[in-house]
Protein backbone atom coordinates (compact mmCIF):
# COMPACT_ATOMS: atom_id res chain seq x y z
CA UNK A 1 0.00 0.00 0.00
CA UNK A 2 1.35 3.34 -0.89
CA UNK A 3 1.60 6.21 1.85
CA UNK A 4 1.98 8.71 -1.49
CA UNK A 5 -0.58 11.92 -0.54
CA UNK A 6 -1.25 12.99 -4.14
CA UNK A 7 -3.01 10.15 -5.73
CA UNK A 8 -2.04 9.70 -9.25
CA UNK A 9 -4.97 8.77 -10.17
CA UNK A 10 -7.01 11.58 -9.29
CA UNK A 11 -7.80 14.21 -11.96
CA UNK A 12 -5.19 17.38 -10.42
CA UNK A 13 -2.45 14.44 -11.04
CA UNK A 14 -2.15 15.10 -14.60
CA UNK A 15 -2.01 19.30 -14.21
CA UNK A 16 0.74 17.74 -11.52
CA UNK A 17 2.86 16.41 -13.79
CA UNK A 18 2.42 18.92 -16.59
CA UNK A 19 3.81 21.44 -14.39
CA UNK A 20 6.80 19.01 -13.36
CA UNK A 21 7.36 18.65 -16.75
CA UNK A 22 7.70 21.89 -17.85
CA UNK A 23 9.21 23.18 -15.26
CA UNK A 24 12.13 20.48 -14.38
CA UNK A 25 12.47 18.17 -17.62
CA UNK A 26 14.99 20.71 -18.81
CA UNK A 27 16.75 20.48 -15.80
CA UNK A 28 16.55 16.17 -15.39
CA UNK A 29 17.65 16.55 -18.87
CA UNK A 30 20.62 18.17 -18.44
CA UNK A 31 21.69 16.23 -14.97
CA UNK A 32 21.20 12.86 -16.93
CA UNK A 33 23.08 13.82 -19.44
CA UNK A 34 26.46 14.60 -17.31
CA UNK A 35 26.41 10.61 -16.51
CA UNK A 36 27.45 10.61 -20.24
CA UNK A 37 24.05 8.78 -21.05
CA UNK A 38 24.20 7.35 -24.70
CA UNK A 39 22.71 4.52 -27.09
CA UNK A 40 22.59 1.26 -26.24
CA UNK A 41 22.16 1.91 -22.27
CA UNK A 42 19.80 0.32 -20.46
CA UNK A 43 17.89 2.41 -18.31
CA UNK A 44 15.34 2.41 -15.36
CA UNK A 45 12.49 5.58 -14.25
CA UNK A 46 11.19 5.08 -10.84
CA UNK A 47 7.69 6.76 -10.34
CA UNK A 48 7.68 8.17 -14.12
CA UNK A 49 4.53 10.04 -13.59
CA UNK A 50 3.85 11.02 -16.96
CA UNK A 51 6.87 9.19 -18.20
CA UNK A 52 8.06 12.29 -20.24
CA UNK A 53 11.02 11.64 -18.35
CA UNK A 54 11.33 7.75 -19.78
CA UNK A 55 10.36 8.52 -22.62
CA UNK A 56 13.46 11.14 -23.78
CA UNK A 57 15.59 7.95 -21.72
CA UNK A 58 13.94 6.31 -25.04
CA UNK A 59 15.02 8.44 -27.39
CA UNK A 60 18.48 9.29 -25.89
CA UNK A 61 19.26 5.17 -25.71
CA UNK A 62 17.47 4.47 -29.26
CA UNK A 63 16.28 0.81 -29.89
CA UNK A 64 19.56 -0.66 -29.01
CA UNK A 65 19.56 -0.10 -25.52
CA UNK A 66 16.10 -0.41 -23.41
CA UNK A 67 14.14 1.55 -20.84
CA UNK A 68 11.65 0.66 -18.61
CA UNK A 69 9.53 2.93 -16.74
CA UNK A 70 7.62 2.01 -13.40
CA UNK A 71 4.26 3.92 -12.04
CA UNK A 72 2.47 2.90 -8.94
CA UNK A 73 -0.23 4.66 -10.84
CA UNK A 74 0.57 4.22 -14.55
CA UNK A 75 -3.14 5.38 -16.09
CA UNK A 76 -1.83 8.63 -17.47
CA UNK A 77 1.48 7.18 -18.83
CA UNK A 78 -0.42 4.76 -20.47
CA UNK A 79 -1.88 7.37 -22.74
CA UNK A 80 1.32 8.40 -24.11
CA UNK A 81 2.42 6.31 -27.41
CA UNK A 82 6.24 4.94 -27.15
CA UNK A 83 8.48 2.71 -28.93
CA UNK A 84 8.99 -1.22 -28.30
CA UNK A 85 11.87 -0.64 -26.23
CA UNK A 86 10.35 1.61 -23.68
CA UNK A 87 8.83 -0.47 -21.20
CA UNK A 88 5.58 1.21 -19.10
CA UNK A 89 5.06 -1.08 -15.83
CA UNK A 90 2.47 -0.89 -13.34
CA UNK A 91 5.03 -1.13 -10.42
CA UNK A 92 5.47 -0.81 -6.60
CA UNK A 93 9.10 0.06 -5.97
CA UNK A 94 8.34 -0.74 -1.70
CA UNK A 95 6.93 -4.08 -2.33
CA UNK A 96 7.40 -5.45 -5.73
CA UNK A 97 10.64 -7.37 -6.63
CA UNK A 98 12.85 -5.44 -9.11
CA UNK A 99 11.85 -5.38 -12.99
CA UNK A 100 15.81 -5.64 -14.02
CA UNK A 101 19.53 -6.00 -13.02
CA UNK A 102 22.79 -4.43 -14.29
CA UNK A 103 21.24 -1.19 -15.20
CA UNK A 104 24.19 1.74 -16.75
CA UNK A 105 21.36 4.00 -15.09
CA UNK A 106 18.39 4.50 -12.79
CA UNK A 107 16.87 7.33 -12.11
CA UNK A 108 13.77 8.42 -9.68
CA UNK A 109 12.45 12.55 -9.53
CA UNK A 110 10.02 13.32 -6.60
CA UNK A 111 9.51 9.82 -4.98
CA UNK A 112 11.92 8.59 -2.70
CA UNK A 113 10.62 12.06 -0.67
CA UNK A 114 6.87 10.66 -0.52
CA UNK A 115 8.42 7.00 0.72
CA UNK A 116 9.01 6.02 4.41
CA UNK A 117 10.90 3.44 3.34
CA UNK A 118 13.04 6.00 1.35
CA UNK A 119 16.73 4.41 2.91
CA UNK A 120 15.50 0.24 2.18
CA UNK A 121 14.51 2.00 -1.46
CA UNK A 122 17.92 4.14 -1.85
CA UNK A 123 19.54 0.19 -1.14
CA UNK A 124 17.60 -1.54 -3.80
CA UNK A 125 18.14 0.93 -6.50
CA UNK A 126 21.87 0.65 -5.66
CA UNK A 127 21.54 -2.94 -5.61
CA UNK A 128 20.19 -2.60 -9.65
CA UNK A 129 23.16 -1.01 -10.85
CA UNK A 130 26.05 -2.68 -12.87
CA UNK A 131 29.15 -2.01 -11.35
CA UNK A 132 29.90 1.71 -12.72
CA UNK A 133 26.29 1.97 -13.00
CA UNK A 134 24.65 5.53 -12.23
CA UNK A 135 22.18 6.58 -9.85
CA UNK A 136 20.43 10.03 -9.94
CA UNK A 137 17.77 10.97 -7.73
CA UNK A 138 16.23 14.10 -7.75
CA UNK A 139 14.41 15.60 -4.64
CA UNK A 140 12.67 18.75 -3.28
CA UNK A 141 13.69 20.65 -0.68
CA UNK A 142 10.99 22.02 0.70
CA UNK A 143 11.92 24.42 3.68
CA UNK A 144 13.56 27.06 1.37
CA UNK A 145 10.31 28.18 -0.30
CA UNK A 146 10.48 31.89 0.30
CA UNK A 147 8.06 34.71 -0.27
CA UNK A 148 10.01 37.05 -2.97
CA UNK A 149 7.50 39.29 -3.51
CA UNK A 150 3.98 40.28 -2.33
CA UNK A 151 1.09 42.62 -2.30
CA UNK A 152 1.29 43.10 1.67
CA UNK A 153 2.45 41.30 4.42
CA UNK A 154 -1.13 39.89 4.90
CA UNK A 155 -0.61 37.81 2.18
CA UNK A 156 2.74 36.43 2.06
CA UNK A 157 1.72 35.08 5.86
CA UNK A 158 -1.13 33.53 4.11
CA UNK A 159 1.03 31.61 1.64
CA UNK A 160 3.37 30.76 4.48
CA UNK A 161 0.21 29.02 6.43
CA UNK A 162 -1.15 27.24 4.03
CA UNK A 163 1.79 25.84 2.60
CA UNK A 164 3.07 24.79 5.90
CA UNK A 165 -0.26 23.03 6.64
CA UNK A 166 0.05 21.35 3.37
CA UNK A 167 4.04 20.61 4.51
CA UNK A 168 2.16 19.21 7.36
CA UNK A 169 -0.02 16.45 5.67
CA UNK A 170 2.95 15.18 3.32
CA UNK A 171 4.91 14.83 6.89
CA UNK A 172 1.56 13.00 8.36
CA UNK A 173 2.02 10.73 4.98
CA UNK A 174 5.55 9.44 5.93
CA UNK A 175 6.84 12.39 3.20
CA UNK A 176 10.38 13.94 4.45
CA UNK A 177 9.53 17.64 3.06
CA UNK A 178 13.30 17.95 3.64
CA UNK A 179 14.74 14.43 1.92
CA UNK A 180 16.48 16.64 -1.09
CA UNK A 181 19.01 18.06 1.49
CA UNK A 182 20.07 14.66 2.93
CA UNK A 183 20.45 12.64 -0.30
CA UNK A 184 23.85 13.75 -0.65
CA UNK A 185 24.34 11.71 2.68
CA UNK A 186 22.04 8.81 1.89
CA UNK A 187 23.93 7.92 -0.94
CA UNK A 188 27.26 8.48 0.08
CA UNK A 189 25.99 6.28 3.47
CA UNK A 190 24.56 3.54 0.36
CA UNK A 191 28.27 2.79 -0.83
CA UNK A 192 27.96 5.24 -4.08
CA UNK A 193 30.65 6.82 -5.78
CA UNK A 194 31.54 10.14 -7.38
CA UNK A 195 28.91 11.57 -5.73
CA UNK A 196 27.76 15.42 -7.47
CA UNK A 197 24.94 17.41 -6.87
CA UNK A 198 23.40 20.79 -8.70
CA UNK A 199 20.51 22.46 -7.06
CA UNK A 200 18.02 24.43 -8.89
CA UNK A 201 15.28 26.94 -8.62
CA UNK A 202 13.87 30.06 -9.68
CA UNK A 203 10.98 32.60 -8.79
CA UNK A 204 7.43 31.78 -10.02
CA UNK A 205 5.39 34.72 -10.24
CA UNK A 206 1.35 35.02 -9.79
CA UNK A 207 -0.07 33.30 -12.57
CA UNK A 208 3.05 31.34 -13.61
CA UNK A 209 3.26 27.53 -15.09
CA UNK A 210 5.25 26.54 -11.88
CA UNK A 211 3.27 28.19 -9.11
CA UNK A 212 0.43 26.24 -10.56
CA UNK A 213 1.80 23.23 -8.82
CA UNK A 214 0.90 25.20 -5.63
CA UNK A 215 -2.74 25.06 -6.97
CA UNK A 216 -2.93 21.75 -7.68
CA UNK A 217 -1.58 20.36 -4.76
CA UNK A 218 -3.22 22.55 -2.24
CA UNK A 219 -6.50 21.35 -4.53
CA UNK A 220 -6.38 17.85 -4.40
CA UNK A 221 -6.12 18.02 -1.01
CA UNK A 222 -8.57 20.36 0.12
CA UNK A 223 -10.69 18.38 2.60
CA UNK A 224 -7.27 17.57 4.47
CA UNK A 225 -6.10 20.86 4.54
CA UNK A 226 -9.62 22.06 6.08
CA UNK A 227 -9.36 19.38 8.73
CA UNK A 228 -5.83 20.44 9.88
CA UNK A 229 -7.64 23.97 10.48
CA UNK A 230 -7.64 25.71 6.89
CA UNK A 231 -10.53 27.83 6.32
CA UNK A 232 -12.51 27.71 2.94
CA UNK A 233 -11.85 31.32 3.12
CA UNK A 234 -8.16 31.31 3.72
CA UNK A 235 -7.69 28.55 0.57
CA UNK A 236 -10.07 30.78 -1.71
CA UNK A 237 -7.13 33.62 -0.89
CA UNK A 238 -3.88 31.27 -1.00
CA UNK A 239 -5.90 30.52 -4.35
CA UNK A 240 -6.37 33.75 -6.17
CA UNK A 241 -2.76 34.79 -4.14
CA UNK A 242 -1.75 32.43 -6.67
CA UNK A 243 -2.93 34.07 -9.71
CA UNK A 244 -1.84 37.88 -8.73
CA UNK A 245 0.68 39.79 -10.53
CA UNK A 246 2.69 41.19 -7.58
CA UNK A 247 3.19 37.74 -5.70
CA UNK A 248 6.18 35.54 -6.52
CA UNK A 249 7.30 32.72 -4.75
CA UNK A 250 11.09 30.68 -4.58
CA UNK A 251 10.17 27.66 -6.89
CA UNK A 252 10.99 24.13 -4.98
CA UNK A 253 14.80 23.74 -5.14
CA UNK A 254 15.45 20.51 -6.78
CA UNK A 255 18.76 18.97 -6.13
CA UNK A 256 19.48 16.38 -8.70
CA UNK A 257 22.39 14.06 -6.99
CA UNK A 258 24.32 11.61 -9.24
CA UNK A 259 26.65 8.69 -7.72
CA UNK A 260 27.77 5.63 -9.14
CA UNK A 261 28.33 2.03 -8.15
CA UNK A 262 31.64 1.22 -6.97
CA UNK A 263 33.46 -1.90 -9.42
CA UNK A 264 33.36 -5.07 -7.60
CA UNK A 265 37.17 -5.44 -7.97
CA UNK A 266 37.65 -2.39 -5.79
CA UNK A 267 39.68 -0.82 -8.72
CA UNK A 268 38.77 2.68 -9.16
CA UNK A 269 36.18 4.03 -11.68
CA UNK A 270 36.92 5.59 -14.54
CA UNK A 271 36.36 9.51 -14.20
C1 LIG B 1 5.60 13.84 -7.38
S1 LIG B 1 5.23 12.58 -8.53
C2 LIG B 1 6.68 12.65 -9.58
C3 LIG B 1 6.43 12.04 -10.94
C4 LIG B 1 7.65 12.05 -11.86
N1 LIG B 1 8.75 11.29 -11.29
C5 LIG B 1 8.08 13.47 -12.12
O1 LIG B 1 9.03 13.95 -11.51
O2 LIG B 1 7.45 14.12 -12.97
C6 LIG B 1 5.57 11.07 -7.61
C7 LIG B 1 5.23 9.85 -8.43
O3 LIG B 1 5.64 8.67 -7.71
C8 LIG B 1 4.64 7.69 -7.89
N2 LIG B 1 4.74 6.75 -6.75
C9 LIG B 1 4.35 6.95 -5.48
N3 LIG B 1 4.61 5.86 -4.72
C10 LIG B 1 5.17 4.95 -5.56
C11 LIG B 1 5.66 3.63 -5.38
N4 LIG B 1 5.60 3.04 -4.17
N5 LIG B 1 6.18 2.97 -6.45
C12 LIG B 1 6.23 3.58 -7.67
N6 LIG B 1 5.78 4.84 -7.90
C13 LIG B 1 5.25 5.52 -6.86
C14 LIG B 1 3.35 8.47 -7.91
O4 LIG B 1 2.26 7.77 -8.47
C15 LIG B 1 3.76 9.69 -8.72
O5 LIG B 1 3.57 9.50 -10.10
Amino acid sequence: MSHYLFDSAADQAIGRFAVLESCYDPVSRSRLELTGLTTGWRCLEIGGGSASLGDWLGEQVGPEGEVTVTEIEPHWAASRKRPDHVRLLRHDIVRDPLPGKDYDLVHARLVLLHLPERIEVLQRLVAALRPGGWLVLEEFDCGWTPVLAAPDEAAAALFDRVHTALLGLLEQAGADPLWGRRVVGAMAAAGLRQLAAITYAEAWPGGSTGIALHRHNTDQVADRLAASGVTIGELERFQALLQHPDFAVNSYPLISVRGRRPLENGKDLPR
